[in-house]
C-alpha cells in the first residue's frame, strides 16, 4: 500500500486500487489530492501490471467533488494560482478518461460534482444502490465545468442529463443505474463482491486487446461507418503485432480444439505454450 498525504493506493498483480482518503471532508478534492491522484497514476502506468484500476473513496463517500473552499475561494483573487491549482485536477480527469488500463469506479456513498464526473469518466461504474450522486454546482451559482457536463452527456439521457444540471438534485445509485451513469448498483455490502466480478472478468483478458479496444470505442464514436471500419481494420493489425498474434494463436487454436465456447468464456492463456 503506497499511503500518500490524500490518496492510498494499492497494486496488487493486475489490479490497482485507488482510495480517495479525506473522509472527514467527505473525500472532497482538495490540490493536494488533485497532486496525489497524478502521482498514483504515474505509479501505476510504472508498474506495467496493471490492467484495472478501481476508484473509491475511504468512509462513508466516493467524493464530494472539487474541495469548493480549498481550490475555488481561497486562490479565487490571485488568478495564477487558481489556474495552476485547478490545472493539476484537468490534468488527472483528462489522464484517468484515457488511461490505458480498464477504469471502474466503485462509488460507495456521496458523489458530487467532481465524484459524478469521476465516475462518467472512468469505463465502468459500480455504486452501493444508496450511493447519492449530484451534479450541485447549479445549487452554487455555476453550471458544471472541467468535465463535469461532458460526463453528464456522454452517461445520462439528454432530459436525465440536463434535468440533473439544471435543478442540482440528486439521485440515488438505484437511479443511476437505471439511467445508465452506472453498470450496476448493489446493496452496500455487495459493493466490493461485485465489483471484485468485474475486476476478475476483465484481468483474465489480453491487457493490450483491452487497451485497444478502448481506444477503438472511444475514437469510433466520432466517426462515420466506412471510417470506423478502416480504422479498426488498422487497429487490428496492431493488436495482432503487439500481442504476438495470442488471438489466432492462442485463442482461436483452442476455439479449433472445441476446448472453449468464445460465446460464454475466454480461452486459457496457460495454453499458449502446449
Ligand atoms: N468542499 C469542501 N469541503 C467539503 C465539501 C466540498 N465539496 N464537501 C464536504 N465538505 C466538508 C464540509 O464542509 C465539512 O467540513 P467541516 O467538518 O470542516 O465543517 C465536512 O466535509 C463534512 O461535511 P458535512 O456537510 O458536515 O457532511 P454531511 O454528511 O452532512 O453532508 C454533503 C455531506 C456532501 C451533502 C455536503 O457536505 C455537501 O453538500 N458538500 C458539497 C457538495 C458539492 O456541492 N460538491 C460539488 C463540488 S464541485
Amino acid at each position: 500500500m503506497i499511503k500518500l498525504d490524500t490518496v492510498n493506493l494499492e497494486i496488487d498483480g493486475p489490479t490497482a486500487t485507488i482510495y480517495l482518503n479525506r473522509p472527514d471532508k467527505k473525500n472532497a478534492m482538495n490540490p493536494q489530492m488533485h497532486r496525489d491522484m497524478n502521482q498514483v497514476l504515474d505509479e501505476i502506468e510504472a508498474a506495467e501490471t496493471v490492467k484495472a484500476v478501481v476508484v473509491t473513496g475511504n468512509g462513508d463517500s466516493f467524493s464530494a467533488g472539487m474541495d469548493l473552499e480549498e481550490c475555488f475561494l481561497k486562490p479565487f483573487d490571485d488568478p495564477q494560482l487558481f489556474y495552476r491549482t485547478n490545472l493539476v485536477a484537468l490534468n488527472w480527469f483528462k489522464r484517468l478518461k484515457a488511461f490505458p488500463a480498464v477504469t471502474i469506479a466503485k462509488v460507495n456513498g456521496f458523489a458530487f460534482g467532481g465524484g459524478v464526473l469521476v465516475t462518467g469518466i472512468c469505463d465502468l461504474a459500480v455504486a452501493s444502490e444508496t450511493a447519492l450522486f449530484g451534479l450541485s454546482e447549479i445549487n452554487f451559482g455555476i453550471f458544471p465545468a472541467g468535465g463535469a457536463t461532458w460526463a453528464a452527456t456522454h452517461n445520462l439521457p439528454r432530459k436525465q442529463a440536463l434535468y440533473y444540471i439544471l435543478t442540482g438534485d440528486t439521485l440515488t445509485g438505484r437511479q443511476a443505474q437505471e439511467y445508465g451513469l452506472v453498470n450496476r448498483a448493489v446493496p452496500a455490502d455487495q459493493l466490493d463482491a461485485e465489483t471484485d466480478r468485474i475486476v476478475r472478468k476483465i484481468v483474465n483478458k489480453n491487457p493490450v486487446t483491452l487497451e485497444l479496444a478502448k481506444q477503438v470505442y472511444e475514437r469510433t464514436t466520432t466517426m462515420d461507418l466506412p471510417t470506423a471500419i478502416d480504422y479498426d481494420q488498422a487497429k487490428l493489425w496492431e493488436l495482432s503485432r503487439l500481442s504476438g498474434n495470442e488471438w489466432i494463436n492462442v485463442a482461436l487454436k483452442q476455439f479449433e480444439k472445441r476446448s472453449y465456447q468464445p460465446g460464454l468464456s475466454t480461452y486459457r492463456k496457460a495454453e499458449a505454450a502446449s
